[in-house]
C-alpha cells in the first residue's frame, strides 16, 4: 500500500488536509473525493487526452490490458512489449547509467524529497529512489501513471508516491519539496489546453512548480531548444514532425499548424533567451544553463553555456565519438567550427538549474 499523504494536499483548495477513505482520498476541508484507481489516487478534473509516454493504446493495448500483462510478465518485459523498431530504446533510457546524472547538480541529500512531474515511463522516478531520494510522481497519462506505480510496487521501492495529476495543478502542499524535475514535458503541457495560449499554460505549470518547493529548493528542467541548428536544415520538430516550426512567430506557426493538423501548434519550445525569460518570469532566480550533450534524457556531461567557449571545447573533445540521429557529424562540426560563443544558441537541447528565491 503506498502512503499518499505525506506532502499531498487537496489540489482544489490546496489545503493539507486530505484523509483516506476506501479507495478514496477526502479532503476534510472542502469536502472533495479522489478516487484511488489502480494504485494511485486521480487528481485530474477531466480525462487526459495524452496517450502518455508508453502510448500503449497506439500499439493496440488499453490501460488496463497493459497493467494486467505488466503485473503477469513484469515491468521490463511489459515495456519491451510496446517496443516499435526505429523508436528510442525505452528500456534502456529506464535503466541508463546517466538518466539521473542531473540529480548531481540539485544539492540534495538522503532525506530530500524530489517530485518528477510527467514522470512517462519512470526511469527517473525508479533510479532517483534507487538512490534513496523520497519521490513523488506525477503523470496526467493514466497508464503511464499506472505502470510506474507497478514498477515501483515490483522493485519494493517504498519511498515513492505515484499520483495521477496536472502539473498545472499539483496536488502537494506549498515550500515543501526540495526539488522538482521537469524533463522533457514542458512542451506537451498545453496539450490538453488547446484553447489557451500555450505560453500562457506553461508559465502557470513553472509557477506551480515554484509554489510547492521549499526556499532555496530547486528546479530541473530538460528540453529541447527551439533554435537548433538541424532545425535549419529542415529536420522536423521532434514533437509535431514538422520541419521550420519552431522557427517560425506564433502566428506562422499555428497558421502552419492549422493547415497540416488542423489545430493550433501547442508544443513549443523556445530559444536559450526564451527559456531564461520565462524562468524568469516564472519567479525562479540563479538560472545555470547548461548543454546536456550527447542529449538530455541520457546526458553523460552539462556543457555550462556560461562559459564563452565550452561548447565548441566541448565538441572538439566529441570527434572520435560515435554520434546519433540526433547528434550527427553536421550538428558537431557546427558547434566545433561556428565563431566563439554561438554555439551555444544552437545545441539541440537545453538543461536549466534555477531555484526558488
Ligand atoms: C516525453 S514524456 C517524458 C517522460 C519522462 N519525464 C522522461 O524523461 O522519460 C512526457 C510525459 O509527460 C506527461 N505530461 C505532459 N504534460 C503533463 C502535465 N501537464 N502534467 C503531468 N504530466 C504531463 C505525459 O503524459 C508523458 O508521460
Amino acid at each position: 500500500m503506498q502512503k499518499f499523504l505525506n506532502l499531498l494536499a487537496c489540489p482544489r483548495c490546496k489545503k493539507a488536509s486530505l484523509v483516506e477513505g476506501d479507495d478514496q482520498l477526502i479532503c476534510t476541508n472542502c469536502n472533495a473525493v479522489f478516487e484511488i484507481s489502480h494504485g494511485c489516487p486521480v487528481f485530474l478534473k477531466e480525462k487526459s487526452h495524452s496517450s502518455g509516454f508508453l502510448g500503449v493504446m497506439q500499439r493496440g493495448f488499453d490501460t488496463l490490458e497493459f497493467l494486467e500483462l505488466t503485473k503477469k510478465i513484469g515491468w521490463r518485459a511489459a515495456i519491451k512489449r510496446t517496443q516499435v523498431e526505429g523508436e528510442p530504446d525505452k528500456l534502456n533510457e529506464i535503466n541508463n547509467e546517466f538518466r539521473t546524472s542531473f540529480l548531481d547538480l540539485l544539492d540534495l541529500n538522503p532525506h530530500s524529497t524530489i517530485v518528477d512531474i510527467g514522470s512517462g515511463t519512470g526511469g527517473v522516478v525508479l533510479q532517483a529512489a534507487q538512490k534513496g531520494l523520497h519521490v513523488i510522481s506525477i503523470d496526467r497519462s493514466e497508464v503511464d501513471a499506472s505502470f510506474v506505480r507497478e514498477m515501483v510496487k515490483q522493485e519494493r521501492l517504498d519511498r515513492v508516491t505515484c499520483v495521477l495529476a496536472d502539473g498545472i495543478n499539483l496536488p502537494i502542499q506549498s515550500n515543501s519539496v526540495d526539488a522538482v524535475a521537469v524533463v522533457g514535458v514542458l512542451e506537451w503541457a498545453a496539450a490538453d489546453y488547446p484553447n489557451e495560449n500555450p505560453r500562457e499554460i506553461q508559465l502557470e505549470f513553472l509557477q506551480e512548480a515554484r509554489r510547492v518547493l521549499k526556499k532555496k529548493g530547486k528546479l530541473y528542467l530538460a528540453i529541447e531548444n527551439a533554435n537548433f541548428i538541424g532545425y535549419y536544415l529542415g529536420r522536423p520538430e521532434p514533437h509535431c514532425r514538422l520541419p521550420f516550426i519552431s522557427l517560425l512567430d506564433d502566428s506562422s506557426a499555428d497558421k502552419f499548424s492549422m493547415a497540416t493538423r488542423g489545430h493550433k501548434y501547442l508544443e513549443k519550445t523556445y530559444t536559450l533567451d526564451g527559456y531564461l525569460e520565462i524562468l524568469l518570469n516564472a519567479g525562479f532566480e540563479k538560472v545555470e544553463s547548461y548543454w546536456p550533450s550527447p542529449n538530455y534524457r541520457t546526458p553523460n556531461a552539462f556543457v555550462s553555456l556560461e562559459i564563452g567557449d565550452g561548447v565548441k571545447w566541448f565538441a572538439n573533445n566529441l570527434v572520435n565519438e560515435p554520434t546519433d540521429s540526433d547528434f550527427d557529424q553536421m550538428t558537431l562540426s557546427f558547434l566545433r567550427f561556428s565563431p566563439s560563443g554561438l554555439g551555444r544558441y544552437f545545441t539541440r537541447d537545453y538543461a536549466f538549474v534555477c531555484e526558488k528565491p
